[in-house]
């Protein structure tokens, strides 16, 4: 199939969003045959999608949309004058939805996740990678992981895992950090590394979470496994855990408003993608912003994701992230389009996805915009108008 008269936003190198005015795109067996001009195009049955733009398929590559409960109380909390780190202190933030997630149901959660999980969709993401982080005791962990496998089979979508057993200490575990991180690394990781529920191991690296010591303990094993790894990092302060993810290849560090030139240098040494995650910062009201001078010095790769969370980031939109890293990180929106394609591809590890080209997987969006700077311009708009998975017409019409 030639779906044909497009404008095509390929996030190839070479020129603004890889652009290529009147082309064309051949489609075969579900992967992208053939893309350019559409006078060179193959003979071939072909759509006329009437001049449109087409990008490649959207990927949110940091969500924790699995989870019990909500956090509303907290939002009005911190409106209130009460802080993130200090309701996390008291014992709320992520330990009040771990006790909700350890109390629902595997169906409840499948459930309520499905409902975040479509907002995302209908805006033509086509990959996704959820984390666990709210269960904490290994079977709830494992719970919220066969919760994020089950999405992915139940809707057209490809779901990549995080286990992110460190995330916090559980409450079980407060007074004794070391028997925590022994049993994220004893026990939790090998579970789930044997049941194959987790294609990468994150943590959080942070003075309200886990040393930059006990986080190395968690990737030497995920290491040891054979698991890729990511890591929240320098989101609240500046701990150097960046410079260890750096060390042990991992594929991004997120969040990183704190993260200093150091940093910078070690992360372009290493090939680690840099996930910039505006909803959070925007909910968080924080000051610091991200160092994406020194990033586009360095020429690290810039990735853009809703962190769609109950505390931090409730942004049920990559759309409107996009916008966010615009307005509040200044990023072009070409950046920021490359954000939640080629690069966020990258941060997931994925070499067959994220930009328009021969050999990818026919993961693409139609959309009712003619430039691709149209898609960070406005807020709570939504110009989808058809997604294409696997080379098949998955939501509306050409
Ligand atoms: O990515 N920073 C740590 N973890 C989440 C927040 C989780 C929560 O507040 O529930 C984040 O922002
Ligand atoms: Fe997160």
């Amino acid at each position: 199939m030639l779906f044909s008269n497009l404008r095509l936003a390929t996030m190839t190198e070479g020129g603004p969003y890889g652009l290529i005015e009147d082309g064309a795109v051949l489609v075969k067996d579900g992967r992208i045959a053939w893309t350019g001009a559409r006078k060179e195009a193959p003979a071939a049955q072909s759509i006329d999608c009437g001049g449109r733009l087409l990008t490649p398929g959207l990927i949110d590559c940091h969500t924790h949309i699995v989870y019990g409960g909500n956090r509303a109380r907290e939002f009005e909390q911190r409106l209130n004058g009460v802080s993130y780190a200090e309701i996390a202190k008291a014992g709320g933030g992520i330990l009040s939805t771990v006790r909700a997630t350890r109390a629902a149901s595997e169906e409840e959660l499948l459930k309520s996740a499905s409902t975040r999980l479509e907002s995302l969709l209908a805006e033509g993401v086509t990959t996704i990678e959820i984390k666990s982080g709210y269960g904490l005791d290994v079977e709830t962990e494992l719970k919220m992981l066969r919760v994020a496998r089950a999405l992915g089979k139940q809707h057209p979508v490809d779901v990549v895992t995080s286990y992110l057993g460190a995330h916090t200490f559980p409450a079980e575990y407060r007074d004794d950090h070391a028997a925590y991180v022994d049993l994220v690394c004893g026990k939790a990781l090998p579970a789930v590394a044997q049941a194959r529920l987790a294609d990468a191991v994150d943590a959080f690296c942070e003075g309200i979470a886990f040393s930059v010591a006990e986080t190395e303990k968690v990737f030497a094993t995920a290491q040891k496994l054979g698991i890729p790894i990511k890591l929240h990092a320098e989101q609240l302060s500046n701990l150097g855990g960046a410079i260890l993810a750096a060390r042990y290849g991992a594929l991004s560090v997120d969040h990183i408003e704190y993260l200093d030139e150091d940093g910078v240098v070690a992360i372009a040494q290493s090939g680690t993608v840099a996930v910039l995650l505006p909803g959070a910062f925007y909910y968080l009201k924080e000051k610091q912003h991200p160092p994406v001078a020194a990033l586009r010095a360095r020429k690290v790769p810039i990735a853009i994701a809703t962190d769609l969370n109950p505390g931090s980031s409730p942004v049920h939109s990559l759309l409107a992230t996009m916008n966010m890293a615009c307005v509040l990180f200044g990023l072009t929106p070409e950046e920021a389009l490359r954000g939640v394609t080629v690069n966020a591809a990258r941060a997931l590890g994925f070499k067959d996805r994220g930009r328009i080209a021969p050999g990818m997987k026919a993961d693409l969006v139609l959309w009712n915009a003619e430039r691709p700077g149209d898609l960070a311009y406005p807020l709570g708009f939504n110009p989808l108008a058809a997604v294409i998975r696997n080379g098949e017409i998955i939501r509306g019409k050409l």
